[in-house]
């Protein structure tokens, strides 16, 4: 059984991140700007004593995953369907959420991703398997005429790593893994009236570090000191100061240091809409973090 006090640290940056989520869909309207809304929430993350675990993710319409602003962005808000994808952690101890907010006028996408997460979150408890909540998940989207998204995955949760095992289907799969009381899981559907399946496109504005190898050249050595403090967590490239930054970034992604996260588009152009909770898995059921 985990630590009373490791508990504390989950439960606290659940809390942070709910009051955060309530603030920022509040600010999402036609014509504010992205930068605003992101930088909103990384700050008010920090106020509350939480640190972002990785950047305010805001993908609208056919993006579903991995969009946050660049630091010269100027794009706003239009009639989008907006994901918003936000974590906080507190030591390490990570929670992580999704709302879509819909200035599209398609409420029904948006139901079909809440209500799987609802089942799915209605079925969790130690010993049920990541293979029925996938099937849960994929039968709540069809019943409203939609596809899930099929290569994305919910995940678990661990000190400083944001995608820990077990990954959580949100289709069916043939083989899953039984949970265990006090596994720490985000459960993520993505519902889609698209083909169902996401693949990457144009250039990343998060990155993180992937494995630490030893560098030879100043300014990527200046870098990676920039970067101790995120340790293995996502970063955007909007936090950081380096002179030529593009240029380093390059070079240690080459060296396999660094892995980007470029956005992730549905392949046909379909919107995607998507709903995400922490929850620590118990015995008879279990406890939504970020409620
Ligand atoms: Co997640």
């Amino acid at each position: 059984m985990m630590d009373a006090k490791i508990l504390e640290k989950y439960r606290k940056a659940g809390k942070i991140l709910a009051e955060v989520r309530a603030e920022a869909v509040k600010k999402v309207r036609p014509g504010v700007p992205l930068l605003e809304v992101a930088e909103f929430v990384e700050a008010l993350i920090k106020e509350n004593g939480g640190v972002p675990a990785f950047p305010c993710n805001i993908s609208r319409n056919d993006e579903a995953a991995h969009a946050t602003p660049s630091a010269n962005d100027i794009s706003v808000f239009g009639e989008d369907m907006v994901k918003l994808d936000i974590g906080v952690h507190v030591d390490g101890y990570i929670a992580d959420t999704a709302i879509t907010v819909d200035l599209s006028e398609n409420p029904e996408l948006i139901k079909a991703s809440e209500a799987a997460l609802e089942n799915a979150i209605e079925i969790v408890h130690a010993g049920v398997s990541t293979a029925e909540i996938g099937d849960v998940i994929e039968k709540t989207i069809n019943e409203f005429g939609y596809k899930p998204v099929a290569n994305l995955t919910g995940h678990g949760l661990d000190r400083y790593v944001q995608h820990a095992a077990p990954s959580i289907p949100n289709r069916h799969v043939e083989q899953g893994v039984r949970l265990k009381a006090g596994d720490i899981i985000a459960i993520e559907p993505f519902a889609t009236n698209g083909a169902g399946h996401v693949s990457e496109s144009g250039a990343a504005e998060i990155y993180r570090v992937e494995r630490l190898k030893p560098v030879r050249s100043p300014a990527a050595r200046e870098l990676l000191k920039e970067l101790e403090k995120y340790k293995m967590l996502p970063f955007a490239k909007r936090w950081l100061h380096q002179v030529r930054l593009d240029f380093v970034l390059n070079q240690l992604e080459a060296m396999g240091v660094l892995r980007s996260y470029p956005v992730l588009k549905e392949d046909v152009g379909g919107l995607v809409s998507q709903a995400e909770h922490t929850v620590i898995v118990e015995k008879e059921g279990c406890q939504i973090i970020s409620r």
